[in-house]
């Protein structure tokens, strides 16, 4: 089965069919998928998307963009949710220096807490970072050596990637790969193992050749998984087996 180890059905470009697109899922080959949380406001959604839907999981976390609208009480709210059985990661949590919303320091700040607290719960962590590729390795090697974790949407070289498989994480590759000019991503996925691969929309963005610019679904994954069975010179199934048990072990599913 194919698994979406990242997506946005909270959002509200989803609200006028969520429910019959979530319907077309088993149909469409999706097996399971993973809602990534990404405002406060988006916790309360993705955990009635998991108790409506059997293959939804999710994960809590406060995206880098957000960060000035976390505090004390909004993380210790953050920790009670983590306890429920389908919250499976804490994210998406990292450095976003492109949109350069909040300071670097709150940045920082907030991403190293939660660091701490997905270690405390023993639970994987997944990373957004956008033009903080410095900042965000170093941050990683300080505070998250030993953990799981998968460096979502993943715009960085080639020579980085393969530091995070070193360090045991997971490289999400989603739409942007089927591009065109996407030549820095399909060199990752030529030189990376598959093995350290997992597979992700962050729906409603990112949508895949030939539905560039639209919005994206996890219905739309079988692009990705053949673009980069392409780059490998292996069969389709292969890739959506081999990133099915990638994700399962991400997220211990
Ligand atoms: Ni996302």
């Amino acid at each position: 089965m194919i698994i979406d180890t990242h997506a946005h059905y909270d959002d509200e470009q989803f609200d006028a069919d969520r429910e019959s697109l979530l319907a077309e899922m088993k149909a469409g080959g999706i097996g399971l998928i993973i809602n990534a949380g990404s405002t406060i406001a988006s916790w309360d959604k993705i955990i009635k998307l998991t108790e409506e839907y059997p293959f939804m999981y999710g994960a809590v976390g406060v995206h880098p963009d957000e960060a000035g609208t976390l505090d004390e009480e909004q993380f210790g709210r953050m920790e009670e949710l983590l306890m429920r059985e389908k919250i499976v990661a804490v994210g998406e949590i990292g450095l976003d220096y492109y949109w350069d919303k909040e300071s670097h320091d709150l940045q920082k700040k907030w991403f190293i807490r939660q660091l701490g607290l997905a270690r405390r719960k023993n639970m994987p962590v997944i990373i957004h970072s956008r033009e903080a590729a410095a900042d965000t390795f170093q941050i990683m090697k300080q505070h998250a050596q030993g953990m799981k974790a998968v460096i979502h949407c993943y715009s960085y070289s080639a020579e980085m990637a393969a530091e995070y498989v070193k360090m045991g994480y997971y490289i999400g590759v989603g739409g942007v790969v089927t591009f065109k000019n996407a030549k820095k991503l399909k060199q990752v996925v030529k030189e990376i193992p598959l093995e350290n691969i997992v597979l992700e929309t962050d729906c409603p963005y990112l949508a895949p050749v030939p539905f560039r610019g639209k919005r994206n679904s996890s219905l739309y994954l079988p692009y990705v998984a053949e673009e980069i069975a392409a780059i490998k010179g292996v069969t389709v199934e292969k890739v959506i087996q081999q990133t099915e048990e990638n994700s399962r072990k991400l997220y211990n599913l």
